[in-house]
């Protein structure tokens, strides 16, 4: 029996390309594994009406955790059209398997460090060291959405709130609502992990992203469970920003930041700003982690144009594979394999076309496997 269970899902697009290329690196690892291939994406919601069958959820359930690598998603009115001619009509409704994925399993932490890598033609300072803890299932991704608006909705809310009262004489057929849902508990979770992070790697600060200025009960529930936990942490600082801001300071001085805590919304916003940061989408890994499972996903999308070309860099997908060895508790591959993979963007001779090269992503799987070796 293999050590280790591991859920293979390629998904879209690029999404195969990126995963051929992983697999080069872990056989290269020699990690103790069975990778157990499940579907997921954009086909399957053509011909099934389900991105993410539920033959696919039973795979994960029988796994330690799951390697992702990209899916497509579309607005509804464009996914419907792309429906088999006997799925329209029926009721079915495109939902993103990542963001099920994410709520089916609890995995309410969303981990996407931005490191930038020594010799990294992209960089944009070579001195950023940042990592997001994102929360990942609540806020507006808890799909709690509503249009037309319901009337019996409408009708709670104008009792219950007399900011409502603006909207009373709109037909609810041109309202549409959404909901930004925070609980303590996860804003706890999110809030303690950045602080439990900076801790163990001595990182000297910890920043929340929110809107608490504006958004006093959401951001200000975030806000106020941080300060309290802060207490906890002595000689680890909280830093409190707006969003906004934080969207000017990072351009402006990335390097003074560490560990950025943020709920799920602005969380997916600023991870993409600290990705571009660090030589884009080609370099930003993630993990969706909660307490009994995890999905590892490289957070470039499926890049249609590319996928079957192998073009595409690998990068951002080796170093999900790192923080899924971490994951596992395999603290000395996953060493071994950062290691590798800075070697390769400092020396710089096998480059894909991002960093100015010609090298495909299976050169570039290949030229970190012999750095492993
Ligand atoms: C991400 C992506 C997803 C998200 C999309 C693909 C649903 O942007 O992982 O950051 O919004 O979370
Ligand atoms: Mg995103």
């Amino acid at each position: 029996m293999t050590k280790y269970k591991i859920a293979w899902l390629p998904g879209d697009g690029v999404g195969n390309d990126v995963m051929e290329a992983a697999k080069i690196v872990l056989d290269e690892l020699k990690l103790d594994a069975d990778y157990i291939p499940g579907d997921v994406g954009w086909e399957f919601w053509k011909k099934e009406g389900n991105p993410l069958p539920d033959r696919t959820i039973k795979i994960l359930k029988e796994t330690d955790c799951c390697l992702f690598g990209a899916i497509t998603s579309k607005p509804k009115e464009e996914s419907e059209k792309e429906l088999a001619p006997e799925l329209e009509g029926k009721g079915y409704v495109y939902s993103s398997p990542i963001v099920r994925l994410r709520q089916e399993f609890k995995l309410h932490t969303n981990l996407r460090p931005c490191k930038a890598y020594k010799g990294n033609p992209l960089n944009y300072r070579d001195d950023i060291d940042l990592v997001v803890f994102r929360e990942n299932t609540e806020d507006l991704y808890s799909g709690v959405e509503f249009h037309p608006l319901p009337k019996e909705v409408m009708d709670s809310l104008l009792e219950n709130h007399p900011k409502m009262k603006k909207f009373k004489d709109t037909p609810l057929e041109d309202i549409a609502l959404s909901c930004r849902i925070f609980t303590r508990k996860a804003c706890q979770s999110i809030v303690r992990q950045g602080f439990e992070y900076a801790k163990k790697f001595k990182r000297n600060s910890v920043t929340v992203v929110e809107k608490p200025n504006v958004i006093r009960e959401t951001s200000g529930l975030m806000i106020r469970e941080a300060r309290k936990i802060a207490q906890e942490y002595p000689g680890i600082e909280l830093w409190e920003t707006n969003v906004d801001a934080m969207c000017m300071w990072l351009v402006k001085n990335p390097q003074i930041y560490s560990v950025l805590v943020s709920s799920n919304m602005f969380g997916d916003i600023i991870s993409d700003l600290c990705a571009q940061l660090i030589g884009g989408l080609g370099f930003a890994s993630s993990a969706n982690i909660g307490d009994n499972y995890a999905v590892f996903e490289p957070t470039h999308g499926s890049a249609p144009k590319y996928a079957g070309q192998y073009k595409v860099n690998p990068m951002a997908m080796f170093l999900t594979v790192k923080l899924m060895l971490d994951y596992l508790g395999e603290k000395e591959l996953a060493q071994r394999l950062e290691n590798a993979i800075a070697r390769v963007i400092e020396e710089g001779k096998v480059r894909t076309y991002d960093l100015g090269g010609t090298a495909s992503t299976l050169d570039m799987a290949r030229e970190v496997a012999r750095k492993l070796s």
